[in-house]
């Protein structure tokens, strides 16, 4: 039996655009730049608003070539990436930190999104990390992946302070092995910062963020969490920040307090 032979097989795409401009896709192009969110850029590409160098394009992953006209409803947008911004929210009990709802429980984004003046309506949000959906406190969120990437990775060693409400009584005995390092089921947990503010209050400071870590954590020396409270991530706090509310970070504060260089205007 003759064999065909091999159809020469195309470069994969990030051999083919090494040391040059990768084009981007264009809803996400258009998200990332703020034009609008995800899921109205998809829309909007469907419905033939938008085109590329005079032409409608009518699919979402169409890419846009480096240096591109891009226009919506015959105007023509920038698709420079944005400054990243960051907000801080104050998250009640009771939302899921994810972007889908669970029958009737809601989501932080549900809370927070309809809150957003015009000008951070059309970025697309990502929450910096999760609290559980009982959790309450510090949820940051930004427009920037790579800063989501960096908050969550443990080399950043950025401090998130969370403080405990315990069913039973807690003591510097007690919470010793979290200031040493213990082992859960998911490996070595590094030290902790931790100070007993009370017998049914501690205060755990984490450099990682491993699921429901904190509540492992304590539960794990005797200590189940009956509240669960996230105060601060790096130096930025929930002062000034009512429940259910959030606030612009400065971008003093996300260099400083979160330690990420961002975009523009004081980043590449
Ligand atoms: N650790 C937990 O156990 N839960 C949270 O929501 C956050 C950290």
């Amino acid at each position: 039996m003759s064999r065909k032979p091999d159809k020469p097989k195309p470069p994969p795409q990030h051999k083919r655009w090494e040391g040059k401009e990768k084009p981007d896709w264009l809803s996400r192009a258009l998200a990332r730049a703020g034009v609008f969110p995800q899921k109205e850029a998809e829309d909007a590409i469907r419905a033939g608003r938008v085109s590329i160098n005079g032409r409608v394009a009518k699919m979402a992953l169409t890419p846009v070539p480096p240096g591109a006209t891009v226009k919506v409803d015959g105007l023509v947008v920038s698709l420079e990436a944005p400054p990243t911004r960051v907000l801080a929210f104050h998250k009640p009990a009771g939302l899921l930190s994810s972007t889908e709802r669970q029958h009737r429980t809601g989501t932080v984004f549900e809370a927070l999104l309809p809150q957003l003046p015009p000008e951070l309506a059309g970025y697309t949000w990502h929450a910096v990390g999760r609290l559980d959906v009982d959790s309450t406190g510090l949820l940051l969120f930004t427009n920037d992946d790579k800063l989501v990437a960096h908050a969550t990775s443990p080399d950043a060693h950025l401090p998130k302070r969370y403080v405990a409400t315990v069913f039973s009584t807690a003591s510097d005995e007690r919470v010793e092995p979290l200031r040493r390092g213990m082992t859960l089921d998911d490996g070595p947990a590094r030290p902790a910062k931790v100070n007993v503010r009370d017998e049914h209050t501690v205060e755990v400071t984490l450099t990682e963020g491993r699921h429901h870590q904190v509540k492992r954590m304590l539960g794990a020396v005797g200590l189940p969490v009956r509240a669960l409270h996230r105060e601060a991530v790096g130096s930025v706090d929930l002062e000034g920040i009512p429940e259910g509310t959030f606030r612009l970070l400065t971008d003093d504060e996300v260099r400083e307090g979160l330690r990420y260089e961002g975009r523009t205007p004081f980043g590449p």
